[in-house]
């Protein structure tokens, strides 16, 4: 096998399952890519903080500037913009493609970054920075290019759903269940990000500009967080039959006014009706429905945060990077290496 050199930044929720999986499942790996994949390293800040998985101390470095060096592919899970934006330029320009879980970076500089790629040929893969584990962003850019996207409406923030499901469900209070969804790791390093919807923001901007083809910038995305939902709030709606969600709404638009089509995009709190199919969105879930002008209504859901749950989006694309690193093209492809036999029915044990 060749080996492709892959340096993780970011060690913590996301990065440290990253790790794992990678670590664990390395010869399968191998076989998907046609190639060993070497984890070279992990940058962190704090070289004894604890870790959700028991991974090799010789691992860890703070030094990710010659990380990046040695690196065919980066993989960013650091969050924040700086300095996840000048290490994901140095590593594009460094001849690296570079994966990403960061919605902020790319809401606020996605066409620097992508334009930086660009220019030499790298590829940037972000499927888990939009919904966590639920593929989204390879249904918007590859499936669905075909056809014309009318509407994306969904549950894009674990935290807020999993705040709001609580108090619904166990009439538990605001502070109570973030402070759970914190320690379960779905929420942002700064959970205002969370509850005051700049993370569902965030993803609405990502969705609305790949849905649309065309670049809807952040500042641009209406935004209403749910500070002011209270227990009281969600009490009184649960009375009416109603549940409160916070949703990320994107379409296209006629403007009355003008007649002139645009797109419009809005993440706020709504009262769902508890027979709509989002009422039963409970916990971290998240849930995007698309409607396409041929294709009709589609759904996607599933878990919208959590670290193992993440790593997988981050690992799917880790693998197209590295294929297309071994093979070329767009890193496309399955493996038929496993070799795994054909079970007789009499095998199934499992009630569905
Ligand atoms: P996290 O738990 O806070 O981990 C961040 C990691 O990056 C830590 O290991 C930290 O080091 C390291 N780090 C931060 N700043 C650094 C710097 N300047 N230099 C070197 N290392 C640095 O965050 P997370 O939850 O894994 O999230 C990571 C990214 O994934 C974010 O962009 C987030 O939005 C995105 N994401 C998260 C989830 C989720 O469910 N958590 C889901 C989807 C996407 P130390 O450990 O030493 O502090
Ligand atoms: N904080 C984010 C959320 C992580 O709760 O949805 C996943 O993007």
């Amino acid at each position: 096998y060749r080996n492709v050199r892959v340096a993780l930044l970011g060690g913590g929720t996301v990065g440290a399952q990253v790790a794992r999986l990678l670590l664990e499942h390395k010869e399968e790996f191998a076989s998907r890519v046609g190639a060993s994949l070497e984890l070279t390293g992990i940058a962190v800040r704090n070289l004894d903080a604890a870790r959700s998985a028991d991974l090799p101390k010789e691992l860890f470095t703070t030094d990710a500037e010659s990380l990046i060096l040695g690196a065919d592919i980066v993989i960013e899970v650091m969050g924040g913009l700086e300095p996840a934006r000048s290490y994901i330029l140095q590593a594009i320009n460094s001849g690296a493609d570079v994966v990403t879980a960061n919605k902020a970076l790319l809401a606020t500089h996605g066409t620097e970054l992508f334009e930086a790629a660009k220019r030499v040929g790298a590829q940037l893969y972000f499927e888990a920075a939009v919904a966590g584990a639920i593929p989204i962003i390879r249904p918007l850019r590859e499936s669905l290019a075909g056809d014309r996207v009318k509407r994306i409406m969904g549950i894009v923030n674990g935290t807020t759903n999993y705040i709001l499901d609580k108090m619904d469900t166990e009439g538990a209070s605001f502070d109570d269940a973030l402070a759970v969804a914190t320690e379960l790791g779905y929420a942002e390093a700064d959970p205002t990000a969370d509850v005051d919807a700049f993370d569902a923001a965030q993803k609405a901007s990502i969705l609305a500009s790949l849905a649309f083809h065309t670049t809807i910038p952040l500042e641009s995305v209406h935004r209403e967080g749910i500070r002011e939902i209270s227990g009281k709030t969600v009490e009184l709606a649960k009375k009416a039959g109603y549940v409160v969600k916070l949703l990320a709404v994107c379409e296209r638009l006629t403007d009355p006014s003008t007649g002139e089509e645009g797109v419009s995009a809005r993440v706020y709190p709504a009262l769902i009706s508890r027979e709509h199919p989002l009422a039963a969105v409970h916990k971290a879930n998240n849930a995007v429905f698309v409607e396409a002008e041929a294709a009709g209504s589609l759904m996607f859901y599933g878990a919208g945060a959590g670290g193992p749950e993440t790593a997988s989006a981050v690992l799917g694309d880790l693998v197209s990077a590295a294929r297309r690193h071994v093979i070329g093209g767009p890193g496309l492809g399955a493996s038929t290496h496993a070799n795994l036999p054909v079970l007789p029915i009499s095998a199934i044990t499992t009630r569905y």
